[in-house]
């Protein structure tokens, strides 16, 4: 089955949008490298990386299907921050935003009764849903622990505990 044009050019963008995502969590995972919160540093490259799994899988599923792949620009993210809080409150309305998207392109692929798609957008609604909850959880950790130094240094322990996304990527759709 033929992919539909518009979904083809909405799943071209979503590649975009999760490379870009990519350069967001890069940016501020070097943010963090100019501060003593190496752990946060490491849970956001970790992120970076993940997201460009993201990328490569639409990548992969346009290629499976036998679709044109488009590639555009990355924006410059934003490489300035207050405070941890501050990068994770930027972190979260970043993933809300994805989750916007995907869900938009689930309704196209639903207009257009491609069944595949469908099953490879809910996947990424599942992962949404997690990243969302895994990003809001810091966050209200984050508000809790206000400027008691300690307790920040706890939180960042705990981020740097996260496993770190090694080996090749599994782009396989759906996996
Ligand atoms: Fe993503
Ligand atoms: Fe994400």
């Amino acid at each position: 089955m033929t992919l539909n044009p518009k979904l083809t050019k909405l799943l071209n963008e979503q590649i975009n949008n999760e490379m870009s995502s990519s350069y967001v969590y890069l940016a501020m995972a070097a943010w963090f490298e100019q501060t003593p919160y190496s752990g946060f540093a490491k849970w956001m490259f970790t992120q970076s990386r993940e997201e460009t799994m993201h990328a490569l899988k639409f990548y992969q599923y346009l290629v499976d299907r036998d679709a044109k792949v488009e590639l555009q620009p990355i924006a410059k993210p934003k490489m300035d921050f207050k405070s941890p809080l501050d990068v994770f409150q930027h972190s979260l309305k970043q993933e809300q935003r994805v989750t916007q998207q995907i869900n938009d392109l689930f309704e196209v692929a639903e207009q257009v009764k491609d069944h595949a798609s469908k099953n490879l957008l809910l996947w990424f609604l599942n992962e949404q849903m997690e990243e969302e909850k895994t990003v809001g959880d810091m966050l209200n950790r984050l508000k809790l622990a206000g400027n008691d130094t300690a307790s920040l240094l706890v939180l960042d322990r705990e981020a740097g505990s996260r496993p770190s996304a090694g080996g090749a990527p599994d782009v396989t759709p759906g996996a």
